[in-house]
């Protein structure tokens, strides 16, 4: 059965002095997700977007939240993730010793549990939580910043994933992808499995080119895999 594609905006590649008129072409256009970047300048050296925006986000559009927390001991932050009412969260691998209780309490908190991972990390530290999670977000680059290229080994990462779940019977899985998910660079990723593209920089919010003129040439790369 054909999956789904889905696209998830990266809100920290939009016009952040002009969100709400963005956020309306990103209706308009018909994305799927806005993705929300959170981070703390210890797990990343850098700082992006915050709680008190995704309520002003969630109070002014239907549009769902999945959120990205590149954050040290996300389970912290879980409680005040669920409060702004993103549908889903992903904590890092990487971040906390505790992985299984990390995503015990996202659910207990009523949202779909994410788990992301760093470039250099094995897809098989998920073999004994594939149960207690909902969606895999593979970082196509190093998390941190915006404007990035794609680490080409992240595309052989990608499809041993999608083998690796399918392999384990979560066909219905989806795998996000994060970082650098450009024009050139969709049909790569879709045709090794990615479900979820998270539009930034290179695809969704490029320079000079309309929102909506994006998104529909976002959308006609599906059927171009590579
Ligand atoms: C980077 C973030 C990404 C980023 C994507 O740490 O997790 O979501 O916003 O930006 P581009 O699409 O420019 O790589
Ligand atoms: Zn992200």
């Amino acid at each position: 059965m054909e999956k789904s594609i889905k696209i998830s905006a990266s809100v920290a590649c939009a016009d952040l002095l002009n969100l709400e008129t963005d956020i309306r072409l990103l209706e308009e256009a018909g994305v799927e997700y806005l993705h929300i970047d959170i981070m703390d300048g210890m797990f990343v050296p850098n700082f992006c977007l915050s709680f008190d925006l995704m309520k002003a986000i969630k109070g002014m559009t239907s549009i769902p939240m999945e959120c990205h927390v590149m954050v040290t001991d996300p389970e912290r932050y879980v409680e005040q993730v669920a409060a702004t009412g993103s549908e889903c969260l992903s904590v890092h691998y990487e971040a906390t010793p505790h992985i299984h209780r990390a995503l015990t309490l996202i659910r207990q908190s009523g949202m779909k549990a994410g788990v992301a991972l760093n470039p250099s990390t094995p897809i098989n530290v998920l073999d004994y939580i594939l149960d207690d999670l909902d969606v895999v977000t593979l970082m196509m680059i190093n998390p941190g910043f915006t404007g990035q290229k794609m680490i080409p080994s992240m595309l052989r990462k990608l499809k041993e994933t999608r083998e690796f779940l399918d392999g384990r019977g979560k066909q219905d899985m989806d795998i996000i992808v994060d970082g650098n998910v450009s024009i050139e660079n969709i049909p790569k990723m879709v045709g090794a499995g990615a479900t979820v593209l998270v539009g930034g920089s290179s695809s969704v919010f490029r320079k000079g080119v309309s929102i909506i003129e994006s998104v529909e040439l976002v959308r006609s790369l599906f059927y171009f895999v590579g």
